[in-house]
């Protein structure tokens, strides 16, 4: 089976990686991939932007590509996967319809008030007067976010209600785009925040291992706010009753909402939780897709080949399939990152020493890489997820740790604190 794989990031790099594993998988094309997807054997890149989805189906169809996996949610979003199912071809993400659920907050916190799944309290407001009086009532602090999709810089925790005031300005002055046309104004939330990623058909939904990110640019969780500078799993918080709460509570809620709107939803429904310190949970959003670096920690565990997961997602027989296999122990990732991120950086610089942190035992999942002229240059503000996979969180840390130290590229930075919480 040949499979096209959708993004470039270190998510892609790790599902062509797990995706090669399986010996049904003959080849793995990524669109547009990285340095990593580029020299991995059974594995090359196709140069295409994510949304051009003409050009991605007449390669398909030309090269007998089975299946379609979609990484990142502007695609989703755009509509990937209504154009690409109606060439023929198979795809694991959801429709235009579906991917609402991550690509407008009010649709979402609508979906969530309707089913009655735990959320923060919250508002929507289609103009800046409404939006500041009902933050005065309220009181600081508060959540403000922008409806629509903003690479993850949309949502201001403001402590303040100035900065409250100053975040839905800068919404309704254009900051966002579109993504502003409304603004969603949420309680705050205190506690941690855990990643639960699901696979459905639309039917049946099952949970993979809850993942936890850092995604603060310093160490102790401060400083700007970043795509995510490591992750680790399997997330202890999520004990086995609070993962069947959320079994019950959130996902098999949320997939039956998205049917009563006749939302035939295939591929990942990621749930982002924050869980309070007396243990209760509340959903803060929902994404249509893998998570950014979950699924660099989460992949490396699962036993059962990906494949026929997403093959009985996409063809809608998820309920036929044995419980999901997961190896024993844990896993970790660190994010090297380009100096300066998640401000300015260089990007170009010559990177050293992936094959000495591989030779450690850490498995190095490219992020924003690329080759030039044989050389692997840096291509991003997060270059490389070096991940480590042991039996308990001590190994799998150092194990990430132990590869690092061996990789350099000019103006390098990583947190030396990934996993803080869950060793002891
Ligand atoms: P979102 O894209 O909605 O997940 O927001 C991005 C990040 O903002 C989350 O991962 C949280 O760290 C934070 N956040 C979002 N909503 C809340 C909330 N209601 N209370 C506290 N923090 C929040
Ligand atoms: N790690 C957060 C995300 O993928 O949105």
């Amino acid at each position: 089976m040949k499979v096209l794989v959708v993004g470039n990031g270190g998510r892609e790099h790790a599902l062509a990686w797990k995706l090669l594993q399986s010996k049904q998988i003959e080849q793995v094309v990524c669109v547009p991939g990285n340095g990593g997807t580029a020299i991995m054997e059974r594995c090359q890149n196709l140069p295409l932007a994510v949304d051009n989805f003409e050009g991605m189906s007449q390669y398909a169809l030309k090269h007998g590509i089975t299946l379609v996996i979609v990484g990142p949610e502007v695609p989703l979003a755009k509509g990937i996967t209504d154009y690409l199912q109606s060439k023929g071809l198979m795809v694991f993400g959801p429709t235009r319809a579906g991917a609402q659920i991550e690509a407008s907050k009010a649709w979402a916190k609508a979906l969530m008030q309707e089913a009655r799944i735990p959320t923060a309290k919250a508002a929507v407001f289609t103009e800046a007067a409404a939006a500041k009086s009902y933050v005065k009532a309220q009181g600081a602090p508060i959540v403000v976010k922008a409806d629509g999709l903003a690479a993850g810089k949309g949502v201001t925790v403001a402590e303040t209600l100035e900065q409250a005031e100053m975040a839905i300005d800068a919404i309704f002055q254009g900051q966002f785009g579109s993504a502003g046309n409304f603004v969603v104004i949420e309680e705050c939330l205190v506690g941690q925040e855990v990643s639960v990623l699901a696979l459905t058909d639309g039917l049946t939904i099952r949970p993979l291992l809850p993942a936890q990110d850092h995604k603060r640019i310093g160490e102790g969780d401060t400083g700007e706010n970043t795509g995510g500078m490591g992750a680790y799993a399997p997330a202890p918080i999520a004990t086995p009753e609070l993962m069947a709460r959320i079994q019950t509570e959130v996902l098999e809620k949320t997939i039956a909402s998205l049917r009563s709107k006749n939302i035939d939803y295939r591929g990942v429904l990621y749930a982002g939780l924050m869980v309070a310190p007396d243990g209760d949970f509340k959903v803060l959003e929902f994404n249509c897709r893998f998570g950014d670096p979950e699924t660099q920690v989460i992949l490396p565990l699962l036993a059962t080949p990906l494949e026929e997961l997403i093959l009985a997602c996409v063809q809608q027989r998820l309920g036929e399939l044995p419980p999901i296999a997961w190896h024993r122990g844990a896993a970790a990732t660190v994010v090297a990152a380009s100096g300066g991120y998640p401000g300015e950086y260089e990007k170009g610089q010559v990177m050293t020493g992936i094959p000495e942190a591989e030779a450690a035992g850490a498995v190095v999942f490219h992020a924003g890489t690329k080759l030039n002229q044989q050389q692997l240059v840096t291509d991003g503000g997060r270059v490389l997820n070096v991940t480590g996979i042991g039996e308990n969180f001590e190994q799998a840390i150092a194990q990430a740790y132990a590869g690092i130290k061996s990789i350099h590229f000019p103006g390098m930075y990583y947190r030396r604190d990934i996993g803080y919480r869950v060793l002891s």
